[in-house]
């Protein structure tokens, strides 16, 4: 639309004339956000730009080789990928507390980042996905209160750089229209939210190799289901947890003891209050007869029938 693109050429003159010729970094997570300022930034000042793109070893199937894939190969952007999974990994060893976890996975990021970002020389500008929610979430009390969510303030504020905030003033819907305008992929302009701290939270207790290993591919199961149904623009969230609880189960005459797969879908506005999605049962059956059978080390699959009050969206 005119209002789009009117939005765009003019926050790409600002851009421009605010950064000149010196450079600028940015932290991709390949969430819709970051994803949008750093493209609307590269617009302006093209490879003064350098994103980085922590891979934390938490994301989901795929996500990291569509994320190099969008911005490198379809966008020719400065991409710094880096694959820090062995790291996280081994900091969050026989950590069982959800916010410790949280802890350690927000400032291992930031030390990756900074490491990454001291290697590109003087760098005057931090580019971020701050969007309208997030302002207001961060000067309410009360907000971020239950969980430490990190969107904003998530990094130090005595690294040296001048923030650059394009999408501060905008709300979800808007930030998406003016990703497609910059002819970013719908796959990614309608992603669900998904945590900075990954798939940590959805392993509960300690998160191994192998947990996160199951969870992915059970996760990903969800996901194809629910986009195969076409719900997945619905529905504010669906996806997987990895209780952490094994149970009998029985197999070809054998009997079994392995993992149980929690499937949770999210009806909501904004992912302050939600109401467990009514999946069809036909569809909730494909994604138990898949996980059941696809994934090994799953012999159980239940489905999450509360609303958020009283639990929260995520386990953990
Ligand atoms: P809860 O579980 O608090 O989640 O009902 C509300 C929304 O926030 C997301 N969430 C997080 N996002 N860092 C994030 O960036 C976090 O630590 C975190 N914890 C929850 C959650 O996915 C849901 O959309």
């Amino acid at each position: 639309t005119w209002s789009t693109r009117a939005f765009i050429q003019e926050q790409i003159k600002l851009i421009k004339d605010k950064v000149a010729d010196k450079k600028a970094i940015c932290a991709l997570s390949g969430g819709v956000d970051s994803s949008v300022a750093a493209l609307l930034v590269h617009k302006a000042i093209g490879d003064n730009l350098t994103c980085i793109f922590v891979d934390h070893g938490l994301l989901r199937k795929n996500e990291a080789e569509n994320v190099i894939k969008t911005f490198k190969d379809k966008f020719h952007m400065n991409l710094i990928a880096v694959d820090a999974s062995k790291r996280f990994l081994s900091k969050l060893k026989g950590v069982t507390d959800p916010e410790k976890k949280r802890k350690i996975i927000g400032e291992e990021f930031i030390r990756v980042f900074e490491e990454e970002a001291a290697k590109l020389g003087k760098v005057n500008f931090l580019v971020q996905g701050t969007v309208y929610p997030d302002v207001i979430e961060s000067v309410n009390p009360i907000g971020g209160a239950v969980k430490s969510h990190h969107n904003v303030g998530g990094l130090p504020e005595d690294l040296e750089f001048e923030l650059i905030e394009p999408l501060r003033e905008l709300f979800k819907d808007e930030v998406r229209k003016i990703g497609l305008e910059l002819g970013l992929p719908e796959e990614l302009v309608y992603r669900q939210p998904f945590p900075g701290p990954g798939l940590a939270v959805r392993v509960l207790g300690e998160v191994t190799e192998d947990k996160l290993s199951i969870l992915r591919e059970a996760d990903f199961i969800v996901t194809d289901e629910i986009k195969k149904a076409g719900l997945y623009k619905e529905l504010w969230q669906a996806f997987a947890i990895l209780p952490n609880i094994q149970s009998v189960g029985v197999s070809a005459d054998r009997r079994t003891y392995t993992h149980t797969i929690a499937v949770r879908a999210i009806v909501s506005e904004d992912g302050m209050t939600g109401e467990w999605a009514r999946l069809p049962h036909d569809l909730l059956d494909s994604i138990s007869t898949r996980i059941t059978s696809e994934v090994e080390g799953v012999n159980r699959v239940v489905y999450d029938i509360t609303p958020k009050p009283p639990s929260t969206i995520e386990w953990e």
